[in-house]
């Protein structure tokens, strides 16, 4: 259907640029629609010169898709009740390709990043479909995939994040265990299917990423090598967006059908955001 929002699609198959909203400003539920409708469509929004979003207003933003919950095991961002900070100096840098927060059962729905500081060069952020990974697969390795399941855990290799990172030069064991004590302090670990069906669409998408353990039923190699090839498939160039960011920008990604990661591509730069991240349900496999 026509939607009355200015939006411009990024790529072929992932992203587009919503123009013309102020998402500080009180927003009807016919743009709220259009908006969700967007990103069904599109997996990830952005939306440029959003700087009258405050931490506040942030929040109230993301309330009016689903219910913001804290991340489960970092501390929230000083002055927020729910958003997580993601600040180059305490050495963050999501820098892997992942789903966020996947080792829950009901893991996030949606995320809403804002850009507050940002270097000059560097730090974009890429995006990947994973709709159209799965579409994408020849029939046997969908065959292959639509009945099978993953271990996810934050009980996962911190250090090969941290090496991506770019202070990796200054990466040492201390720091891998300070990264860690602080976002596996507590260690979830659930199964998810590979295969996931949308809950508004109904299409099929691929979950894996980062905190993927182990493939159930496969032993460490045979998951190694799965995962490999999928994850192949999910961050192919024509599968996904990258955002050159500017401070009051905002991204918001449907954590349905998505994967992500930070490009650490900017030195000793400082590099912060601050996100939301909205309620999800458990997910459902092609099976029920
Ligand atoms: C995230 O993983 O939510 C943040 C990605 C980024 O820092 O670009």
């Amino acid at each position: 259907p026509h939607s009355p929002l200015d939006i411009v699609p990024i790529t072929g198959t992932i992203g587009a640029e919503i123009r013309g909203v102020t998402l500080s400003g009180d927003l009807g539920g016919e743009t709220v629609q259009h908006i969700k409708d967007a990103l069904v469509r599109h997996k990830v929004v952005f939306f440029r010169g959003q700087h009258e979003l405050d931490d506040e207003r942030h929040e109230a933003f993301a309330s009016l898709f689903g219910a913001p919950v804290a991340h489960p095991t970092v501390p929230v961002a000083e002055g927020s009740r729910y958003l997580l900070e993601l600040d180059s100096k305490e050495g963050y840098a999501a820098s892997s390709w992942h789903t966020d927060v996947t080792f829950t059962d009901a893991y996030p729905a949606g995320s809403i990043l804002r850009a507050i500081t940002i270097p000059e060069a560097g730090g974009d952020t890429v995006w990947a479909n994973g709709e159209t990974a799965y579409e994408g697969l020849p029939e046997s390795l969908r065959q292959l995939v639509n009945g099978l399941w993953a271990v996810h855990s934050n009980d996962y290799d911190y250090a090969q994040v941290l090496a991506n990172t770019p202070k990796a030069s200054e990466a040492t064991e201390e720091r891998v265990k300070q990264h860690k004590s602080v976002f596996a302090s507590t260690v979830y670990e659930t199964e998810h299917p590979l295969v996931r069906v949308h809950p508004v669409s109904g299409q099929r998408s691929l979950l894996l990423g980062h905190f993927v353990k182990r493939i159930v039923g496969l032993n460490q190699a045979d998951s190694a090598r799965i995962f490999a090839i999928l994850q192949e498939h999910i961050t192919r160039p024509e599968n996904v967006v990258r955002w050159r960011w500017q401070s009051g920008d905002v991204a918001f990604w449907d954590n349905q059908a998505t994967q992500h990661r930070a490009v650490a591509d900017f030195g000793l730069q400082r590099r912060t955001l601050r996100r939301a991240t909205i309620a999800g349900e458990v997910p459902v496999a092609i099976d029920g």
